[in-house]
């Protein structure tokens, strides 16, 4: 399918692995020039390879830690004029709330929604200028759900998420999009990372966790990082540009809602 993005520039952050290394994929195989972010710099490296085999005409690795303002100004400067962002970032540890310092919800605050408000500031006035923007924020299904140890994630997240509806309304009529997608369990590293705290405090096995997570979801499996990083992929296409202000889940079903 063609996407008609050939050739735009994404900014896909925290892209070396997981959920935004799909979401780069998929933005590869559409012919996207991308920049690509991770801190680990072997496999941010390893990762931009993979990218350019799936056809990408340019991909620079930006090695760098996106909460930072340096690591945010060294993104935008490798990255020119960008036409497409994918926010996303590390989440807070899993932790119950009573143990939260000071220190550790300002860090969840700042990863989890400062940042992306922040690249969001930095690029949208060019995409308003160029008629043409794609902003996608990678969040959690913990926004409409509650899930242990994530308070501070679902709450940093639902602030990003209220606090874009007036901005993405704002720009709208210059073909200018904002979404959110809302991954339910997905297959990654921070998945199997959540399975292993899981099985450590009932006493079972991540095996035995991660079953009986499987027989939650109606789908009967987790999704994978290809499935969602195409559903991204969408978001940022030409054709999406009547889609702004939304959240999707992709999450096998697991939500129960009408709506
Ligand atoms: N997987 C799920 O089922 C699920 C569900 C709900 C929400 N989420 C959220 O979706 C996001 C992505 O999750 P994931 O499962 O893909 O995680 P993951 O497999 O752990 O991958 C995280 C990626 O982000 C990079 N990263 C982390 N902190 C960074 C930082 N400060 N600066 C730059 N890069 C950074 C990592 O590379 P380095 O470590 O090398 O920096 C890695 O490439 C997270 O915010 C997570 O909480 C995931």
């Amino acid at each position: 399918m063609d996407l008609g993005i050939s050739g735009k520039t994404a900014l896909v952050c925290a892209s070396s692995r997981g959920l935004g290394r799909g979401s780069a994929e998929a933005l590869a195989e559409a012919g996207c020039r991308l920049v690509v972010n991770g801190r680990d710099e072997r496999k941010l490296e390893e990762t931009a390879e993979a990218l350019r085999a799936k056809g990408a005409p340019e991909v620079i690795a930006v090695p760098a830690d996106v909460s930072s303002k340096q690591g945010q100004e060294r993104l935008l400067a490798a990255a020119g004029e960008v036409d497409i962002l994918v926010n996303n970032n590390g989440g807070p540890p899993r932790r119950g709330f009573r143990e939260l310092t000071r220190e550790d919800m300002l860090s969840g605050v700042t990863q989890n929604m400062v940042t992306p408000i922040e690249l969001i500031q930095a690029v949208i006035d060019g995409m308003v200028e160029r008629r043409f923007g794609r902003i996608v924020n990678i969040t959690s299904l913990s926004v409409k759900m509650p899930i242990a140890g994530l308070d501070l994630s679902s709450g940093a997240r639902a602030g990003l998420t209220a606090f874009l509806a007036g901005v993405c309304r704002e720009v709208a009529r210059h073909n200018v999009t904002i979404n959110n997608v809302l991954p339910g369990k997905m297959d990654t590293d921070r998945l199997r990372a959540g399975i292993a705290w899981a099985a450590e405090k009932a006493g079972s096995s991540p095996q035995e966790v991660a079953e009986r997570e499987m027989a939650g979801i109606p789908a009967g499996r987790f999704g994978t990082a290809e499935e969602f990083g195409r559903l991204v992929a969408f978001l940022c296409s030409a054709d999406a540009g009547y889609v702004t202000g939304q959240n999707f889940l992709i999450d096998g079903g697991l939500f129960p809602a009408a709506f």
